[in-house]
């Protein structure tokens, strides 16, 4: 059968030390195969036959083939997208990769049939769109009983759209092909938005937004021929095609509101959760096996007992279920852990923060502490909204904050179609910094430091809709209790290096080296800063520096000079007198001294002057 194990051994010769290592790899020769199959027939922008060599799965877990990622020596994931691979897929090559989780062929040029899904049960991702695929959706495809998302836009594909049904489908989108007929009442596909189904040749439906059908014909029966009649043919009777009509004009006026209603409960995250499981409740779904469950964290928060659960700092809005079930996607790796992007079914999306590694602590300690973080509510603060807590496993749920980190903004995306951070832009953030900080200082007086990780990164923006603004909100905060100190920012300042106790002036640091990091534009990790000739360019500057005060003070030398500003704004003059006295301030809160640096709320009030001091 399937399980007919090959092990081939590979001598892995180490040139550099002279040693040998010996390394069993075990793999599926059908599950190859068929890779092989598809290898051989299309072509791509990238060089599939020089990366498809040897076995798909190199380890347990781990494959070094292009878009191929492995469980327990079985290919889970194929995903390819976005390289140009032209041709039709070889019929039913995909069947004997049997644990298959995720196929993507997303934005290539394939044609031909869609494939054949039958019998890949653990499928839940399905990402076919942007190709130029052909024919009908394989009835099939409603036997997926996992299938969370399916993507078919932008393809050719005709006929009639099977009638899905699965609970789990969260995501579901045929928009711009060349379908028609009814869209089939089923509870599940009368979920999705007009724009799953848009741009179609002749679809109809009770979606909102889409034209009905004329008639209520017969249901559409399962697996239909693409060749049965699209729209039903009108009745012979006037008077019987009027109250058809009127019935589902009537029907129509009271789907309208009710479906606006549901969007915007779900839109309204606190009600979300609830909402959703009424409608559960209400079609007798029966809970997925957490078994079965493929989320990046789902290995280790195997709960069989069904003890565990979130714990909520507010009213719940989801469970440990959608979270599980959740699509997620990794947004920051740190030492401290990994952070997720997580999509809950509902469509509120979150912030999952995994830590890593933790200080021992009891149970207590984490849950007291966590409810200390999330009572300290505010604008500038990324809000806790749940959290999880086992022995291996310690989840932090933020809100979502979308507009990516301050790093990011002032860092990354330096080529073409950079948006450059303006003065004013700047100055915003740091005052939102400064306010979050403020506000955690008063609340968390009772912690030695209350943040202790602040730093760029850890600065997260949301653009608002009025006035083209931005608000930066903090988040990480207060985690010194949980985590070993060297993973954190306050690891970096001078007091901490010299084996001296860390008070809240190792935050005044922190926010320090953030305005210098926003007025310079040079990031701390970049190894520019700590190469010595780097400096020769600037008056004063020499040696080797250690952080970004040192190189402004170096680069100062006692006398201010827009030579160390950003490149970004050294063009607004007008902005000179507010970058200076950000610039001394930045300076003072990273004074080597930790009693030399302004208290948090001093640092507030100047910060407020320098900017009102401008506008006057
Ligand atoms: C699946 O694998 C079996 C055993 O290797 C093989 O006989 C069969 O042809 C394969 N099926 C497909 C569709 O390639
Ligand atoms: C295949 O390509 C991936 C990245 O695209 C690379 O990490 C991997 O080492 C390559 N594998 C082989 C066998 O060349
Ligand atoms: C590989 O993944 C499986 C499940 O996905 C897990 O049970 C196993 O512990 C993992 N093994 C390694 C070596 O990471
Ligand atoms: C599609 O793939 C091409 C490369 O083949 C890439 O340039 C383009 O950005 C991709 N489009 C989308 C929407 O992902
Ligand atoms: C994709 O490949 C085909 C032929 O291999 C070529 O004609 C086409 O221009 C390519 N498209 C892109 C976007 O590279
Ligand atoms: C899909 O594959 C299954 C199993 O290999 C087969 O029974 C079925 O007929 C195929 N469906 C189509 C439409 O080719
Ligand atoms: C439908 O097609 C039009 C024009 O091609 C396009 O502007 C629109 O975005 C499409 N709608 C969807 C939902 O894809
Ligand atoms: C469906 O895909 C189209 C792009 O082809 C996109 O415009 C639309 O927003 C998508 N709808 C949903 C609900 O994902």
């Amino acid at each position: 059968m399937r399980i007919s194990v090959a092990s081939i051994i590979v001598v892995l010769v180490s040139l550099s030390t002279q040693s040998f290592a010996f390394e069993v790899n075990e793999f599926y020769p059908e599950e190859r195969d068929a890779l092989m199959q598809l290898r051989d027939v299309v072509s791509s922008t990238s060089n599939l036959h020089a990366n498809w060599t040897g076995p798909p799965c190199n380890k347990k877990n781990q494959s070094r083939w292009a878009g191929i990622a492995c469980s327990d020596w079985h290919v889970t994931h194929l995903v390819l997208e976005g390289i140009n691979l032209t041709g039709s897929l070889p019929s039913r090559f995909l069947q004997n990769l049997t644990l298959l989780s995720k196929l993507s062929f997303r934005n290539n040029s394939l044609h031909g049939p869609l494939p054949n899904l039958t019998n890949l049960l653990r499928l839940e991702f399905v990402f076919l769109s942007r190709n130029q695929f052909l024919g009908s959706i394989p009835s099939g495809y409603i036997d997926l009983t996992k299938l969370t998302k399916l993507e078919l836009q932008e393809n050719d594909l005709s006929g009639q759209i099977p009638p899905f049904d699965q609970q789990s489908l969260i995501a579901f989108n045929v928009s711009n092909n060349k379908l028609e007929g009814p869209i089939p009442d089923t509870p599940v596909l009368q979920r999705f938005p007009k724009s799953s189904y848009a741009n179609n040749s002749a679809l109809c439906g009770g979606i909102p937004g889409l034209i009905p059908c004329p008639i209520a014909g017969p249901p559409p029966a399962p697996g239909m021929s693409p060749a049965s009649p699209p729209i039903p043919s009108r009745g012979k009777n006037g008077s019987v095609l009027k109250s058809w009509s009127i019935a589902l004009i009537a029907a129509a006026a009271v789907l309208v509101p009710l479906s606006v209603f549901l969007i915007v409960v779900c839109y309204n995250r606190r009600v979300c959760g609830k909402r959703i499981k009424e409608d559960r409740e209400l079609q007798g779904e029966v809970y997925r096996d957490r078994k079965g469950k493929q989320s990046q964290w789902s290995e280790s928060t195997n709960d069989p007992e069904g003890t565990l659960q979130l714990e909520f700092l507010d009213k719940p809005f989801f469970d440990l279920d959608d979270l599980l079930r959740a699509a997620a996607e990794v947004i920051g790796r740190g030492k401290l852990g990994t952070t997720y992007k997580t999509m809950l079914e509902c469509g509120s999306v979150v912030a999952v923060k995994r830590l890593k590694e933790t200080n021992a602590l009891s149970r207590k300690e984490f849950v007291q502490q966590m409810h200390l973080l999330g009572n300290a509510k505010h604008e500038n603060l990324a809000e806790i909204i749940s959290f999880y807590n086992s022995k291996e496993e310690k989840l932090i749920i933020y809100e979502y904050v979308p507009d990516g980190s301050l790093f990011s903004l002032l860092h990354e995306n330096t080529g073409i179609g950079r948006r450059p951070l303006d003065w004013n832009t700047r100055v915003k953030i740091i005052e939102d910094i400064a306010k979050g900080m403020d506000l955690l200082h008063h609340r968390l007086a009772s912690q030695a430091v209350p943040h202790g990780n602040l730093k760029s990164s850890n600065v997260v923006i949301q653009r608002l809709n009025v006035g083209n603004s931005i608000r930066a909100k903090l988040t990480d905060y207060g985690l010194l209790p949980l985590v070993p100190v060297d993973k954190l920012s306050v690891g970096r300042t001078p007091e901490f290096r010299e084996g001296k106790k860390l008070t809240s002036k190792a935050d005044v640091y922190c926010f320090g080296i953030i305005v210098l990091e926003i007025v310079t534009g040079k990031d701390l990790t970049s190894p520019l800063l700590s190469s010595p000739s780097s400096l020769g360019s600037n008056k004063g500057g020499r040696g080797y520096t250690r952080d970004l005060s040192v190189w402004v003070r170096a680069a100062l030398n006692n006398d201010w000079s827009p030579d160390i500003l950003d490149m970004e704004i050294v063009g607004e003059k007008e902005g000179y007198d507010q970058m200076l006295r950000l610039t001394e301030i930045g300076l003072e809160c990273t004074h080597e001294l930790p009693e030399r640096r302004p208290k948090m709320t001093q640092v507030l009030s100047r910060v407020q002057d320098a900017i009102i001091t401008q506008t006057n």
